[in-house]
């Protein structure tokens, strides 16, 4: 058996958490290989809605192994309150939840370096969710972190020692904090995590494999913030790409199944950073009206724009896509024309179609205009009640990215889902 990834093509919020909340009937375990509370996915159905951030999103499936892989960085303290307002909602998800011992901690200290570091930077800050996601793996990689499994034995004095480097490095900054106020709830969240199911989570997985279960991977953040091939340096911590997926959980690169890259019918980012297809008038203000475009982890405002073909085609070769997701295309209902870019026009002239090595925001889009539509998509429940309009942009889109959509979102409901034929 192979493990199938779902990922995200853009700079993260496509409605990742939405679909692999559909797909979950169809396989047996759902997976998060990468990312940590700086996710927010959000799940509608039967009038209930929910946003995660560390649990991977087949969750409301009692009968699924959920699987927080070793790629993953999670904090205790966040991870408690994720159980306990799940608890809230009459869910008690421990028995079907498992965590990798090899996933990296977010300790407090790693979120006040996050915010020293956010505002030392002024001007060119990254726009960070603050949720300690950079010095986080900033330790995994410089080889100072602590993992899950290290509060099994002797926690308070592991963390007392890197604390204590943190604080050293902390005095690099000219930044005020209290590290009492960061550390409430540090004990109850690591108790709360020691009652969970703590595995070996390659093992596990390929165990899965071996026994024919079949397995979802879900990627959290998207390509667009991949901190290899983002818009670096405006980009998160982590491998959000495919390849992400076989570090994220121990997966040979061969057992990788479909590859579902998931768009938005437009475009959006939350936080900083170059953004070629931004639209600074009325019409971004409309996208955002109409997509309730603020972010589900810090309710920032999300920028909006076109959709980018320069970078969803940069994202689905950097990901072996298989199938695309297109998701929001009711958002689009309304518009007179849409527009696409094409290529982008570089500061010295110069016109590509290449996603560049550095995107800044002198990078300009070349646009192609697409008739709209204007019929709500939000009821429609299958393909031969779209619009012709909307079935020309699908096949347009299809031609350019050179990979088939099968399915399409339609609002924000498990039910507004079409899976194509
Ligand atoms: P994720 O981080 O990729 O899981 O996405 P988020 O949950 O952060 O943001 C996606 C937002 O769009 C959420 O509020 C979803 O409920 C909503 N959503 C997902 N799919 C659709 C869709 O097809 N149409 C509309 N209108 N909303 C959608
Ligand atoms: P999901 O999984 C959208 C953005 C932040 C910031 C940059 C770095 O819901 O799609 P970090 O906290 O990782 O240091 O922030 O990345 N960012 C996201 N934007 N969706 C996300 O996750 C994001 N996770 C991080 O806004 O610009
Ligand atoms: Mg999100």
């Amino acid at each position: 058996m192979k493990v199938d990834v779902l990922l995200g093509l853009q700079w993260g919020d496509e409605g990742k958490g939405k679909v692999v909340d559909v797909l979950t009937p169809q396989y047996d375990v759902i997976t998060r290989f990468q990312g940590g509370p700086n996710a927010g996915h959000t799940l509608e159905f039967d009038n209930f809605k929910h946003v995660l951030h560390n649990i991977p999103s087949g969750i409301f499936h009692n009968d699924k192994a959920n699987i927080v892989g070793n790629g993953v960085v999670l904090d205790p303290i966040t991870f408690k309150h994720e159980i306990d307002s799940l608890k809230e909602k009459g869910f008690d998800i421990t028995k079907n939840l498992y965590i990798s011992k090899k996933a990296h901690l977010i300790l407090p200290t790693h979120r006040i370096l996050d915010a020293a570091s956010e505002a030392s930077k002024g001007k060119t800050k990254i726009g960070s969710t603050l949720k300690g996601i950079g010095p986080t793996y900033m330790d995994k990689t410089g080889r100072n972190g602590l993992r899950v499994g290290d509060i099994l034995h002797n926690f308070e004095e592991k963390y007392a020692a890197l604390k204590e480097k943190h604080v050293k490095m902390l005095e690099m900054y000219d930044f005020e904090y209290n590290i009492e106020e960061f550390e409430k709830g540090l004990t109850e969240g690591i108790e709360t995590l020691k009652s969970c199911i703590i595995i070996d989570s390659e093992h596990e997985i390929n165990k899965h494999l071996k026994a024919g279960k079949t397995i979802l991977a879900e990627g959290a953040q998207g390509t667009l913030l991949d901190i290899d091939f983002g818009s670096y340096p405006f980009v998160t911590s982590s491998n959000t790409i495919c390849a992400g997926a076989c570090t994220g959980m121990g997966v040979a690169p061969n057992k990788i199944g479909e590859v579902f890259g998931i768009f938005k019918a437009y475009c959006t980012r939350v936080g900083s950073g170059p953004f070629p297809t931004e639209l600074f008038d009325e019409t971004g203000e409309e996208l955002r009206k109409a997509g309730h475009e603020f972010g589900a982890t810090t309710g920032r405002p999300r920028r909006c724009g076109w959709i980018d073909l320069v970078a969803l085609k940069y994202s689905v070769m950097i990901n072996g896509v298989t199938q695309l997701i297109m998701t929001k295309g009711d958002v689009l209902s309304g518009f007179e024309t849409i527009k696409a870019a094409t290529a982008y026009k570089l500061p010295d002239g110069t016109i590509t179609e290449e996603f560049p090595f550095e995107l800044t925001d002198d990078v300009k889009p070349v646009y192609e205009e697409i008739k709209g539509w204007k019929e709500d998509l939000t009821g429609v429940k299958s393909e031969d009640e779209f619009p012709q309009a909307l079935k020309d942009y699908i096949a347009y889109l299809e031609k350019q990215l050179e990979v088939p959509i099968t399915i399409v979102s339609v609002g924000p409901d498990r039910e507004q889902t079409i899976v194509r034929k």
